[in-house]
């Protein structure tokens, strides 16, 4: 089944052919994956169903990449919202600002993410795309959510596919960032491809 709003947004695409341009990849399986890559298109239209709700809100992205999901974002986020979204690669950063450019919404900020965002809440959403393993870390973009906030992480594997061998069944230190933060009441979401998941946190 095939509906009009599964064709993806213009400046989506136009994302990806900047990601090609600068050889970021678009999916977990090219190359240089191990500097991160683009996020699945689930995971940009569930960014984009969040980003809808944020009623003259602030949205922080962490790590841009080549800005796929924050083109996602910026195009479903109400006029009066503003996204931020950070990038350590200085050529991701100029590639996505470059992208963004016509939208006065959006800033693209070259540098840390987390030393970036953090004098820049409360926010509405938070899509932790820069690799925090910590739960200090992940504690403290917990407190830039406002009340009813989001927090979003993807690349995860659905608990039912890791392999019996796998050290992830001992430990997952996504999944136990967002169990151990009692601010937060959290899920899993298995994306459409049944071969991915994501896992998303309201804070109380
Ligand atoms: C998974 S990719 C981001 C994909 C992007 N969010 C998207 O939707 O397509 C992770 C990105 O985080 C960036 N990154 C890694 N550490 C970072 C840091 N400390 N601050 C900002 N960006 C960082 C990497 O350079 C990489 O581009």
């Amino acid at each position: 089944m095939t509906y009009a709003s599964d064709s993806t947004p213009e400046l989506v695409e136009r994302a990806y052919a900047a990601a090609r341009q600068i050889g970021f990849p678009l999916t977990a399986d090219d190359p240089g994956h191990g500097r991160g890559s683009a996020c699945l298109p689930w995971v940009g239209r569930f960014l984009a169903m969040l980003a809808a709700g944020c009623h003259q809100g602030r949205i922080a992205e962490l790590g841009t990449g080549a800005g796929i999901g924050a083109a996602w974002m910026s195009g479903a986020m109400p006029a009066d919202c503003t996204l931020i979204t950070t990038e350590i690669d200085p050529i991701r950063a100029a590639a996505a600002k470059e992208l963004l450019a016509a939208d006065p919404r959006v800033a693209v900020l070259a540098g840390d993410a987390v030393e970036l965002i953090s004098a820049c809440g409360p926010f509405d959403l938070i899509f932790a795309d820069s690799g925090v393993r910590d739960g200090e870390t992940f504690g403290a973009l917990v407190g830039l959510l406002r009340p009813g906030g989001r927090i979003v992480m993807d690349d995860v594997t659905p608990a039912a596919l890791v392999p019996a061998h796998s050290p992830l069944r001992a430990r997952d230190v996504k999944r136990e960032m967002f169990a151990d933060d009692a601010r937060l009441a959290w899920t899993e979401v298995v994306l459409p491809d049944l071969e991915n998941s994501l896992l998303v946190g309201t804070r109380r």
